[in-house]
């Protein structure tokens, strides 16, 4: 089935130069871009949008974290994007992650680790449209 993911380049990949280069990657992996832009969370957006996590002890420092500098993020479509995005970018540990991964490649640790990817169907798109509108989505060919 073909589904949406939405990945974003996070601070740590965005700060050490690693845009370009994710990209790439991502195209090299057969996903279509259909969204893509620069954006600067503030706490408020960053605690919105990981607010599945906030009873979590990592929660505050991941707000921190992804409000201190620049993301991109980017709304992906493929067969099977959902796992195929999180095959791509490895576990949430770089140390963990396999050889090839993004993380792998590019993460520095478990909290700053690159890139996130949508862990459901569902999750994807309430993720695509946090970051998107419709119009704003290159669903045109
Ligand atoms: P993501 O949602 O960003 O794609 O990452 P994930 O599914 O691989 O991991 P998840 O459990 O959803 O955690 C979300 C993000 O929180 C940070 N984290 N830090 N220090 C820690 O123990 C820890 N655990 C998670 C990471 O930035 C992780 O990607
Ligand atoms: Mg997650």
């Amino acid at each position: 089935m073909i589904e949406r993911t939405l990945c974003i380049l996070k601070p740590d990949a965005v700060s050490a130069g690693n845009t370009g280069n994710i990209i790439a990657h991502i195209q090299k992996e057969g996903f279509r871009i259909l969204g893509l832009k620069m954006v600067a969370l503030s706490g408020k957006a960053a605690s919105k949008f990981y607010e599945v996590h906030k009873e979590r002890p990592f929660y505050a420092g991941l707000v921190e974290f992804m409000s201190s500098g620049a993301c991109v993020p980017i709304a992906l479509e493929k067969e099977n994007a959902i796992a195929e995005w999180r095959r791509v970018i490895g576990s949430t540990d770089p140390a963990e992650a396999a050889d090839g991964t993004i993380r792998k490649l590019y993460a520095k640790n478990k909290g700053e680790n690159a890139v996130h990817g949508s862990d459901s169907v569902e999750n994807g798109l309430r993720e695509i449209a946090f970051f998107f509108t419709e119009a704003e989505l290159a669903d045109l060919a």
